[in-house]
């Protein structure tokens, strides 16, 4: 017998594939994983209808418009899939007495701090999906009584065309790589998010409100890529070169390291360091 019912849009996500995957043993959970073809979050009337046909006692949202630079030039698709479609979530999850967990980032901040940000840091998006996150964070501080909001941070699950996929393939492919070294921020494996999340589940101590979540540690892209390279045992070269040499149209925070202190208190859950996650994607998946 099933004690929750757990809804996950955007199953195809990196993060939902990943509590897809973990999932399996957890038998006192009932998940009912949603594709974007199966439910559009913008659809409000879809949205509406799932709810009145299931009894759902957490929805986690990992669906989101995440191609960051492609958001500068498609904001409306952008504001559409991350505040506006998260509103009508909040909505819904309100009236039928469900806890909605809703997945930021850390590209709300500006990054102008050098210390980690904390929860009462004021967000100050400097990108089009910094501004849209933050816009989906408001809908769910005006429409949800029960929430969660855990920012994130760089996360990536070794598949797919993710950062580290993508400095494997490039491995293989150039001579010598260059990788930025002037933005700072931490890494998070997909999978310790997971864990995370599940153990929310678990022990939910309905201290409703934002949190921030990510790997221990910091890093720039380039000793991120460093360590993908090293715990790979190849030996492309690689060397660190400033935003300047590869300009984006959107531009990223130069520090975005989230403090996770609140989660360490409220949950009493101790990240994994980025390192070792690292290694653990490469050993296990
Ligand atoms: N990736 C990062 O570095 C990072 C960092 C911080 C925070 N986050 C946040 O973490 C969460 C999960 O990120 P991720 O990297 O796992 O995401 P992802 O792999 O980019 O996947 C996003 C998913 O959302 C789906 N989607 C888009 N529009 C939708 C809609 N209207 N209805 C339903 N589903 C829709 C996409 O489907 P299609 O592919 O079919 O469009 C895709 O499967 C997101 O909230 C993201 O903002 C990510």
């Amino acid at each position: 017998m099933f004690n929750k019912k757990i809804l996950v849009t955007g199953a195809g996500s990196q993060l939902s594939k990943a509590l897809e995957q973990m999932v399996k043993s957890y038998t006192d959970f009932n998940f009912d994983f949603k594709t974007k073809m199966h439910l559009d979050i913008t659809d409000e009337k879809a949205i509406k209808h799932i709810f009145s046909q299931n009894s759902y006692d957490y929805c986690i949202n990992t669906a989101a418009y995440t191609q960051v630079d492609r958001a500068e030039t498609e904001s409306k698709l952008a504001y559409d899939i991350n505040a506006k479609a998260v509103g009508n979530l909040a909505k819904a999850c309100n009236e039928n007495n469900c806890t909605l967990i809703h997945i930021s980032t850390d590209y709300v901040f500006d990054g102008k701090k050098n210390i980690p940000y904390t929860e009462i840091d004021q967000p100050n998006p400097i990108n089009i999906y910094g501004k849209t996150k933050k816009a989906g964070e408001d809908q769910v501080l005006k429409f949800a009584d029960k929430y969660y909001i855990i920012r994130t941070s760089w996360l990536y699950s070794g598949q797919d065309n993710d950062f580290y996929s993508k400095i494997l393939d490039l491995s293989q492919n150039k001579n010598v790589l260059e990788v930025v070294n002037d933005q700072i921020g931490t890494p998070t494996s997909v999978y310790s998010l997971t864990e995370f999340l599940l153990s929310l589940l678990q022990n939910d101590p309905k201290q409703y409100g934002i949190y921030h979540f990510s790997n221990e540690g910091k890093a720039s892209w380039y000793e991120f890529a460093k360590k993908i390279l090293e715990f790979n045992d190849i030996k492309t070269k690689i060397i660190p070169v400033t935003s300047q040499r590869f300009k984006t149209p959107a531009q990223r925070p130069a520090f975005s390291v989230l403090d996770k202190s609140k989660v360490k208190e409220i949950f009493n859950f101790v990240p994994q360091n980025w390192k070792e996650a690292l290694k653990l994607i490469i050993k296990n998946y």
